[in-house]
């Protein structure tokens, strides 16, 4: 029998180690021959620790367990408390296209053996088999835009390092996913690691880079350790290396680690750390594509735009095309949290409305009271109030609303909040995590925080000052920490004026 307990930090931090080893424990008590695979998290972490039992081919999930719960389950587990039946046969399984997911939670993430089995590798060989050209026009071809938030088509960002002339080129994954609320980067490292490495190496193949970096959060250990591992099975394989699969053709990789700057996912801030220099952010142009990492030509993709691409290679540009909603195709894994009964991870086409997200998926807020705004996008992304969830989850649809839909962390809040203290938070927020170097962000941001407090405590006047200011950041910002700060405080001001009236506040 096999027993699957994840080893995904989420299940982690609600307990998986301690049900791992009841579940080890007991089965040694009883003397029964038992494989415990620490998997990757299916994304529901509302079931977290979410146990699997195979029993002729077909897994059947317990959760949320405890390690008190674990004795049960070895004496009749078709009649266990938290028994939840066929996993794959669960609403939140069933309603989703898991594309890039699709292993994630499913596989022991370090056997290779497994991952193949189950369609890895299959993106990589049909790489190998084409010309760069072919590849990228396979990318294109699947309307694959950036994943990190900014939207950019992926296949002309490789067009652009593939035609650009130099003598080292590279790739560089940015798993700097410093959103709060977001764990999309995370659970496909520790879930599904080889299909990242799969996919740096497609895009090494497509634009003719050999080397590769994965810049990769400090706060992010288990990851850290997947990616290491992962990357050194890989080699071992042929993965990586000097002759990948036996192509005769070079593509290898190393791990950085961060050291807990926000900015640090910001491109260019990320290359000047990975370079060893502070990470302060450059000036584009040049872009990164014609002189990145040491000024030589550099793809920077997220996590998420890499993972994405083995599926699209193997299954073909127009299969992951055939999903989604106008200029947003494929799919894009929504990262559920905040006040939310159902919180986790939930791949989607493009194009299921805010509303059906929060309520129907994340089955309203946690606490029970109306859901009164969701900020869409990471703390630089807007809030949106209900009387706008019709809103269909796409990167026009929400720019056409004044937000964004960013690296599709969606939090939830209930009707206790105090928005005026939320706008205060994005101004003080941007104010700490600023790198210095433009004027609008590095001032503006702490004159912000004092705008709002002037205007909570009863200057109205300071209104129109705090609008001038939010426009003069979004249009005067070096890079998107300073130029979207603005997106969360008029939202908030926009949506919810009265919170920002002195009798508005809520914890006064
Ligand atoms: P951007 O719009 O400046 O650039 C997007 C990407 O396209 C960059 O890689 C840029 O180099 C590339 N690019 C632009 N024009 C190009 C061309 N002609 N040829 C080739 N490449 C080209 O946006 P930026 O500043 O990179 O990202 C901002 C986004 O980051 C925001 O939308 C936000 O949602 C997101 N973000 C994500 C976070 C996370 O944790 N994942 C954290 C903070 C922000
Ligand atoms: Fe640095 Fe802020 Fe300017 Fe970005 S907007 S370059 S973080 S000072």
């Amino acid at each position: 029998t096999r027993i699957f307990v994840p080893g995904d930090m989420a299940a982690r931090a609600l307990g998986a180690d301690d049900v791992a080893r009841a579940i080890s424990r007991e089965s040694d008590e009883r003397g029964l021959d038992i494989r415990v695979t620490r998997n990757g998290s299916r994304g529901m972490v509302f079931h977290e620790p979410l146990v699997e039992i195979e029993r002729d081919g077909v897994r059947y999930g317990f959760g949320a367990m405890e390690a008190s719960d674990v004795a049960a389950l070895f004496n009749d587990p078709d009649t266990h408390p938290k028994a939840l039946g066929p996993v794959d046969d669960l609403d939140w399984m069933k309603r989703q296209t898991r594309l890039t997911y699709a292993r994630c939670g499913v596989i022991d993430p370090l056997d290779l053996d497994e991952y193949e089995a189950f369609g890895g590798l299959a993106g990589l060989r049909a790489a190998l088999k084409r010309a760069p050209q072919r590849i990228i026009d396979e990318v294109k071809a699947s309307g694959l835009r950036g994943r990190g938030g900014a939207g950019f088509p992926t296949g002309i960002k490789w067009q652009t390092v593939h035609d650009a002339e130099a003598r080292q080129k590279y790739i560089v994954c940015n798993a700097d996913e410093g959103d709060s609320g977001t764990f999309a980067d995370r659970m496909l490292m520790e879930g599904d690691p080889f299909c990242l490495i799969e996919g740096m190496a497609i895009a090494g193949l497509a634009v003719g880079a050999t080397k590769g970096y994965i810049y990769l959060r400090s706060e992010y250990p288990d990851a850290i350790r997947m990616m290491d591992a992962a990357t050194i099975i890989a080699r071992q394989n042929g993965l990586l290396g000097a002759d990948i699969l036996g192509s005769g053709k070079t593509f290898d990789l190393e791990i950085r680690v961060g050291a807990g700057a926000y900015v640090c996912g910001e491109e260019t801030a990320l290359l000047n750390s990975l370079e060893g220099k502070r990470g302060v952010v450059r000036a584009k142009p040049p872009l990164p594509a014609l002189e990145g990492f040491f000024g030589q030509p550099t793809v920077v993709n997220n996590v998420i735009s890499l993972a994405a691409v083995p599926f699209i290679l193997a299954e073909g540009g127009e299969a992951y095309a055939a999903h989604g909603i106008g200029r947003s195709r494929g799919t894009i894994p929504l990262q559920i949290a905040g006040n939310v009964k159902y919180g986790g991870l939930f791949e989607a086409a493009f194009g299921m409305t805010l509303g059906e997200i929060v309520n129907k998926i994340g089955g309203g807020t946690a606490s029970g009271k109306p859901v009164r705004a969701v900020q869409v996008g990471g703390p630089l992304g807007a809030y949106f109030p209900p009387d706008l969830f019709d809103t269909p989850f796409g990167y026009e649809d929400f720019s056409s609303k004044e937000g964004l839909i960013g690296h599709a962390g969606i939090t939830v809040f209930d009707d206790s909040v105090d928005m005026g203290r939320m706008a205060r938070f994005a101004m003080e927020f941007c104010a700490i995590e600023s790198c210095g170097k433009c004027t609008p962000c590095r001032i503006g941001a702490v004159r912000g925080v004092e705008t709002i407090d002037r205007i909570r405590d009863g200057d109205a006047g300071a209104m129109a000052l705090l609008t001038d200011l939010c426009d003069t950041m979004k249009a005067g910002s070096l890079c998107a920490l300073g130029g979207f700060t603005p997106y969360p405080v008029m939202s908030a001001l926009n949506h919810f004026p009265e919170d920002f009236l002195p009798e508005g506040h809520k914890e006064a």
